[in-house]
């Protein structure tokens, strides 16, 4: 009979709870957290005071959708890091406290490698096809932006990461610099697709092996808009759409330059995609021409599971569960959690 195993997320400001039987997921509950909106970036205290008022109802809905009772759980995981560390409390005290009273195994999870391991989340009516290993895997989120080298589902390493700011952060702080609202990585993205994407050029860093740099684009794109607002005062709004499309494109090649000489200098096809800016029209249209130019087998996971959610919590602890890795109650989180 397959495990069924209870997911638990609340790394920073999404409480998810998630039911997976097998590889097969029964339940994906989230519950965003809207208070953080007026102060244009997540508020850690808020959100930790959220997530205590939302983790029950999360878990009671995700059982119910999942049809399945609290002594049909075979074991509990959660996300141990990296996150906000009074986030991570509220998910890893739910967990300890599930586990002790049902007598089930407790799982810590890595946050990072479970976002790599969401490709592996099976719908109960359609099996789609899974990454080979070895692959690649370019986590592209709000606090990450590392190429992954996975040789199999609990051993990874990162062969290439950010040094200063994560894509999504370069993202929404250009976008803020345009005035618009936090996070701004899905307007770009809207408004890139009226835009030009040669309209302006912005500089690339210069960067060895496969890391990454964003912290530079953000600046000079803060000092183009305050150059030209000088010389016109309405010119983010004259050009917004051209901005946001050469802005996108000029993120997307820096982040494909690096994966595709990945791909090259390691002879790996196998190539997915993860985290939140997953969700990026023009990261996606980048993958399929990665895939026409260099023959790659792509992987992009469904929308649900590219954000944070405890889907990929409770695939990542089935994995574990099988090798019987197993947590002690004195386990606690960690805000900062290497692969
Ligand atoms: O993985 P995620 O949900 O959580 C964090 O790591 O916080 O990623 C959120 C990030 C934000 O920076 C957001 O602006 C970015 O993903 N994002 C996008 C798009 N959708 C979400 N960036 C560019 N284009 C998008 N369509």
């Amino acid at each position: 009979m397959n495990p069924v195993i209870l997911g638990i997320e609340s790394s920073c400001d999404d409480t998810s709870a998630a039911v997976i039987e097998g590889d097969t997921i029964l339940s994906n509950v989230i519950a965003g957290q809207t208070v953080h909106e007026e102060y244009g970036g997540v508020v850690p205290e808020l959100a930790s005071r959220a997530h205590q008022q939302n983790i029950i109802p999360v878990v009671h809905k995700a059982m119910k959708d999942a049809g399945v009772k609290s002594e049909d759980i075979s074991a509990v995981a959660f996300t141990r890091g990296p996150g906000l560390m009074g986030s991570l409390l509220v998910g890893t005290s739910f967990a300890k406290g599930f586990a002790l009273a049902r007598k089930i195994p407790l799982i810590e999870v890595n946050h990072l490698q479970a976002h790599v391991l969401a490709h592996f989340i099976q719908e109960p009516e359609q099996k789609h096809t899974v990454p080979e290993f070895p692959f690649l895997c370019l986590l592209v989120s709000g606090g990450n932006s590392q190429i992954v080298l996975v040789r199999d589902y609990l051993d990874m390493e990162i062969i290439g990461q950010t040094i200063d700011d994560a894509a999504g952060e370069a993202f929404d702080k250009c976008a803020k610099v345009m005035g618009l609202p936090y996070p701004g990585g899905p307007l770009i993205d809207k408004l890139a697709q009226e835009g030009n994407p040669e309209a302006f050029e912005f500089s690339k860093p210069r960067i060895s092996d496969f890391n990454y740099s964003f912290s530079g684009l953000k600046t000079s794109f803060l000092y183009f808009l305050r150059d030209n607002v000088k010389k016109d005062p309405d010119f983010i709004e004259h050009h917004k759409k051209d901005l946001c499309a050469s802005l996108q494109k000029t993120i997307v090649d820096i982040l494909m330059n690096k994966l595709v000489a990945a791909a090259k200098k390691t002879g790996i096809k196998e190539i997915a995609l993860a985290g939140g800016v997953s969700a990026n029209s023009g990261l996606r249209q980048a993958y399929i021409t990665g895939k026409e130019k260099y023959g790659w087998n792509i992987y992009i996971p469904k929308f649900g599971y590219t954000t944070d959610n405890a889907a990929m919590i409770a695939i990542t602890g089935l994995f574990k569960y099988q090798n019987k890795e197993f947590a002690g109650q004195d386990v606690a989180p960690f805000a900062r959690m290497a692969l």
